[in-house]
């Protein structure tokens, strides 16, 4: 089976990054984890790649140009964002044919940005969840690819709707990437070329 060759970017915990490693190990997982970046030297998510003997990177100067170098040289398909917490430019997106995918603690299009539970605790809603979707050059607003809703009960507060979203964070990522492998497969074939 070809496995797509993904990157991962953080910025921090890296819980998400551990559960695409764990799926990325099973054997019918359509990717594989190539490559590791930070945008900042102590994320605690660069002790996955040390755990996993994954190469990684730590980027802290002329970060896109330094990328997109390290990208081309490991031959990565598709860039995935886990808590990295750095807006990519348009011309950044464009260069990687806009093969990245990125997570969200909201059921977008609501509540892009920062405190996303804080807003929507405040706005008394009643489900809350997290978002994986395409990147584009605007914030938290590509095409979304899949989506998970919790409830949000009388007694909840930041930390535990934050806790419960984020388990729910590490099973749909994997289960996205694997509909976007599909998705790319397809196109693929649609336009004549190999996958
Ligand atoms: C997650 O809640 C993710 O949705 C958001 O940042 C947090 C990162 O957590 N973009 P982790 O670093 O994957 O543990």
């Amino acid at each position: 089976m070809i496995k797509e060759r993904l990157c991962v970017l953080i910025s921090g915990r890296g819980s998400n990054l551990l559960s695409i490693i764990k799926s990325c190990r099973e054997k019918d997982f359509p990717a594989k984890v190539k490559l590791i970046v930070s945008n900042n030297p102590d994320a605690y998510g660069l002790r996955y790649a040390k755990q996993y003997k994954i190469p990684f990177k730590v980027i802290t100067k002329n970060f896109e140009n330094t990328l997109l170098k390290q990208l081309q040289k490991n031959n990565i398909e598709i860039l995935c964002l886990a808590g990295f917490m750095k807006v990519l430019s348009k011309n950044f997106v464009d260069s990687f044919f806009n093969m990245i995918l990125n997570i969200h603690p909201s059921l977008l299009p609501k509540y892009k940005g920062l405190n996303t539970h804080r807003r929507a605790l405040k706005n008394k809603e009643k489900f809350s969840g997290c978002t994986v979707h395409r990147v584009d050059e605007k914030l938290d607003s590509g095409d979304i690819i899949l989506q998970s809703k919790v409830k949000i009960t009388k007694n909840e507060t930041e930390a535990s709707l934050e806790n419960k979203i984020l388990k729910k964070e590490w099973a749909l990522y994997p289960r996205a990437i694997k509909k976007y492998c599909k998705e790319i497969k397809r196109y693929y074939w649609k336009i004549g070329g190999t996958a």
